[in-house]
């Protein structure tokens, strides 16, 4: 078994682990990136499917995504508007499809009142927590002892509105249930985003596509990587002193010894590696506490995107349909329509239970609810099932239970010996995405390179 040496290893080829070791490597240190699978991007995956290019995981920038964007234009990527001409669809409780234009979904005008109430409540909360540190909130505790879907039904009696206001947390972000997780987490996910109302505004917060797919990010940064990222390589084991790694990989054949580790996957996956000696009891504990929610997102291509020559624009949503949102996903340049569609929490949990014919037939159905029965045919259609996939098991991303995020949310920052923890799953701006994994990643790196250069002795060499 090869035992290599490096000042730094990373494990996990995703947008954090790559642009840790970018900057690592930028501060003059060596470093190795394992990657389990045999592909790097982690939940970063552009693919053809049946001929078709789908956006298996991640694919959307918002404008205040201000560390990704900075890096689409240091890796000369281009970025195009997600199309958005035209009238939007919303289906109510009492199943009727209505059209609008604007922002404010069609409903009674009480529930319209309630709604833009609850929008401006959760404005003004969100304003007062730090992304980066949700417990520090003098209402913290408070705030994380309480179901998101208590809380709204203590502040109001409209359902309609309850379901709404959930949707965007819930159904559209966390993709858990409202009553599994608390109000300060839902809080945290709005302030990650700079306001609750930047999530309730599709056109903010899924502005613009990378030309091309957003896995080029992950691609192009391994790129500069060369040979320093080995695919195929799932860590087992890591042993550690206060100042030393030794990272086994089974499946690589391979050892990696180094001065400092940064362990880049998804909280649920840090609990896979083995750890000699063990972590410390409160990070076992927390780890119990995160957990992946769960979606489905569902793609459809047509010959044309149908729904444009109706006057739609293709964004829909419904807190009473199987697919809750939908989106034009048309792939910048080409003339057949895309659409995208996303099945959440407890209604994928529904569909799981249904073999492959009859769950595309009723993802199928709700998206004809929405946009007619051309929906019905489309000619290639894919389901991207992250849950499925042993090197994440779940999507969007991770959060905490009730009360785990004020009990544990903190020792995410920190290192345990030479060990640190980090991926789009730590709180802090851009949390659940890509944006948030590149800031993560260039924490992490900043304070390798910070520790290591207090302890280079001169015949170490690194960083000089
Ligand atoms: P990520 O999970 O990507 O990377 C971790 C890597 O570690 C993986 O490659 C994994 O294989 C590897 N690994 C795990 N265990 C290992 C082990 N023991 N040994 C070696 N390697 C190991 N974001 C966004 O900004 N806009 C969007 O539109 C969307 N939409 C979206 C849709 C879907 C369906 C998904 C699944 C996700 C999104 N996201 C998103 C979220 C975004 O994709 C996500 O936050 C980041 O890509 C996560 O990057 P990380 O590098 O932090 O983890």
């Amino acid at each position: 078994m090869p035992d290599l040496s490096r000042d730094v290893v990373i494990v996990g080829a995703g947008v954090t682990g790559l642009t840790a070791a970018r900057r690592l490597r930028r501060a003059g240190l060596s470093v190795l990136v394992l990657e389990a699978r045999d592909r790097v991007g982690g939940r970063l995956w552009t693919n053809s499917i049946d001929g078709q290019l789908y956006e298996i995981g991640g694919q959307w920038v918002s404008p205040d995504q201000t560390a990704l964007i900075e890096t689409l234009d240091e890796l000369g990527l281009d970025t195009y508007s997600r199309y958005r001409e035209g009238e939007s669809v919303y289906i109510g409780a009492d199943g009727v499809t209505h059209r609008y234009v604007g922002a404010t979904f069609p409903a009674s005008e009480s529930t319209q009142q309630e709604f833009d109430r609850l929008v401006a409540l959760m404005d003004e909360l969100t304003a007062e927590v730090d992304p980066a540190s949700p417990w520090e909130h003098p209402n913290a505790a408070e705030y994380d002892r309480i179901s998101f879907r208590q809380w709204l039904s203590e502040q109001t009696d409209d359902e309609e509105t309850i379901e709404n206001i959930a949707l965007f947390i819930a159904d559209a972000m966390l993709t858990k249930p409202a009553h599994s997780f608390s109000l300060l987490q839902a809080l945290l996910m709005a302030a990650s985003a700079g306001s609750f109302s930047h999530l309730v505004d599709a056109d903010f917060i899924l502005d613009k596509r990378v030309v091309g797919g957003l896995q080029q990010v992950p691609l192009r940064l391994a790129a500069e990587l060369d040979d320093d990222v080995v695919l195929g390589a799932a860590v087992d084991t890591i042993e550690w002193t206060d100042d030393s790694v030794r990272i086994v990989s089974s499946s690589a054949q391979l050892t990696v010894t180094a001065r400092a580790a940064i362990v880049a996957v998804a909280p649920n996956l840090q609990a896979v590696i083995a750890y000699e000696p063990p972590l410390p009891r409160l990070r076992h504990q927390a780890l119990q506490h995160q957990s992946l929610g769960l979606v489905i997102k569902v793609h459809a291509t047509y010959p044309t995107p149908f729904w444009r020559s109706d006057g739609l624009s293709g964004t829909a949503f419904s807190p009473y349909q199987l697919v809750h949102e939908v989106y034009d996903n048309t792939n910048h340049g080409e003339t057949q329509g895309t659409l995208v569609g996303f099945v959440s929490d407890e209604k994928a949990d529904g569909v799981f239970s249904l073999d492959a014919d009859e769950r595309k037939a009723e993802v199928l159905a709700s998206l004809a609810a929405y946009l007619g029965p051309q929906a019905l045919e489309p000619t290639v259609y894919y389901e991207s099932d992250w849950a499925a996939e042993e090197w994440t098991r779940g999507a969007y991303a991770s959060s905490f239970d009730l009360g785990g995020l004020t009990r544990y949310g903190a020792l995410q920052l920190e290192p345990v010996g030479p060990i640190r923890f980090g991926s789009s799953d730590v709180a802090g701006h851009g949390y659940q995405h890509v944006d948030g994994g590149i800031r993560v990643g260039w924490r992490l790196a900043d304070e390798i390179i910070d520790d290591l250069q207090q302890h280079t002795t001169p015949h170490q060499g690194a960083l000089t």
